[in-house]
């Protein structure tokens, strides 16, 4: 075994009256100044029998754990607050630099979550995991720069998560561009990009992060579930106009979602898409420079209407609900798909009723 698959083993195990943190802090695996609060293990593969020994006679987990002459890990355990729902999960969120993936990291820290913020906007995502630390809780937030559409990077953004908190238990694949165009306008470059990014991407996401849950899986006593989100769009569940490669991509994304679901449910590792109506209030819409609410009133796309507010409310009238999605509603579907042990393979619409399933 090398040391990224062993971290995640020895996290799960040592997680067994409640989840913790784990940070490699040597690659020597050293036994001198081992105390009473720290586990030496004498081989990889005496692991899981090295914990069952600690914990028949400690509630806690060790502080350290030495897995010798190979590396030094340290454990962390997290405070729970009863309102919290996921102390102590290990949680990415791609593109959680602004918009839904920010808003996500920052509510699902306030539950507990230690997040990790990856993004290819370096500067934005390191101000937003700094502004999450600043809050002084026990979990802890970390920027990792990446981009979803190289396969490498996703790799990399897998290990320093490892690194650094021990393991993942919850991958939400966010990240997502938008670029609208009829079949006239639309570039093959531009196709290509949004694929790589919104589709292929998943696959990435979910290709590295699931092999560290599956030895997560291994080692824990059966009773561990983890998750990988993608946030798709109501655009993946029905067909929209001049934006087919968005819709294209976001429907590849659910048939990705059944099948992974398929493949890694054994492995306790539940797969669902979630597909959120318009965010108005985002970014996206909202940019008073380029954002679609901007696009649209240039380019006359909303018969009659002459200000931003006529645009927007025209939106808004499409949804039952009559307002636009909001970050605390897909967070609601997110929390709904972890703790729900009893369902994968889903596409679940948060849409206000604009989309309904057959
Ligand atoms: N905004 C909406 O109305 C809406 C509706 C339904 C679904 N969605 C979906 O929600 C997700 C987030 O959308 P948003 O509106 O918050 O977007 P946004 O444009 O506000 O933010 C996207 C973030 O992703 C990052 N990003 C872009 N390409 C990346 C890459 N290759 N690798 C890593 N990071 C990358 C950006 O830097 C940015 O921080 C997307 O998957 C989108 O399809 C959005």
């Amino acid at each position: 075994m090398n040391i990224t698959d062993i971290i995640p083993a020895v996290r799960i195990a040592a997680s067994k009256n409640g989840l913790v943190t784990c940070r490699l802090a040597g690659e020597k695996g050293d036994v001198a100044g081992a105390d009473e609060k720290t586990l030496v293990i004498d081989s990889a593969e005496s692991i899981r029998e090295a914990f069952d020994g600690w914990f028949e006679k400690n509630t806690p987990a060790p502080e350290k754990v030495v897995l010798k002459d190979v590396c030094t890990i340290d454990v962390s355990g997290v405070d729970t607050v009863g309102r919290q729902r996921i102390p102590g999960r290990i949680v990415i969120v791609t593109g959680g630099a602004q918009g839904f993936g920010a808003g996500i990291a920052g509510e699902l820290f306030e539950e507990g979550a230690n997040i990790v913020v990856a993004d290819l906007n370096e500067e934005v995502g390191s101000e937003m995991a700094a502004k999450l630390n600043e809050k002084g809780y026990q979990n802890k937030a970390f920027f990792v720069k990446a981009d979803v559409s190289d396969p490498d990077s996703v790799e990399n953004l897998v290990k320093e998560t490892v690194l650094n908190f021990g393991g993942i238990d919850v991958m939400i694949s966010n990240a997502g561009i938008l670029r609208a165009g009829g079949l006239d306008e639309m570039d093959p470059k531009t196709f290509d990009l949004m694929t790589k990014v919104n589709y292929t991407g998943y696959f990435y996401c979910a290709k590295y992060s699931s092999k560290v849950m599956k030895i997560q899986s291994e080692y824990s006593d059966g009773n561990h579930y983890m998750d990988i989100i993608q946030i798709n769009s109501k655009s993946g569940l029905k067909g929209s106009n001049r934006n087919f490669a968005y819709a294209g991509g976001k429907f590849g994304g659910i048939g990705l979602t059944q099948s992974f679901a398929l493949e890694l449910m054994p492995h306790r590792i539940k797969v669902n898409s979630i597909c959120p109506g318009n965010f108005f209030d985002g970014p996206l819409w909202s940019n008073p420079e380029n954002g679609l609410f901007v696009q649209y009133l240039k380019a006359g796309k909303v018969p009659g209407a002459k200000t931003i507010e006529d645009v927007k409310r025209h939106y808004e009238n499409q949804v039952p609900a009559r307002r636009g999605c909001r970050v605390i509603d897909v967070v609601r579907a997110i929390l709904y798909a972890i703790e729900q042990e009893y369902e994968t393979g889903q596409a679940i619409p948060v849409t206000g009723g604009q989309e309904m399933l057959k």
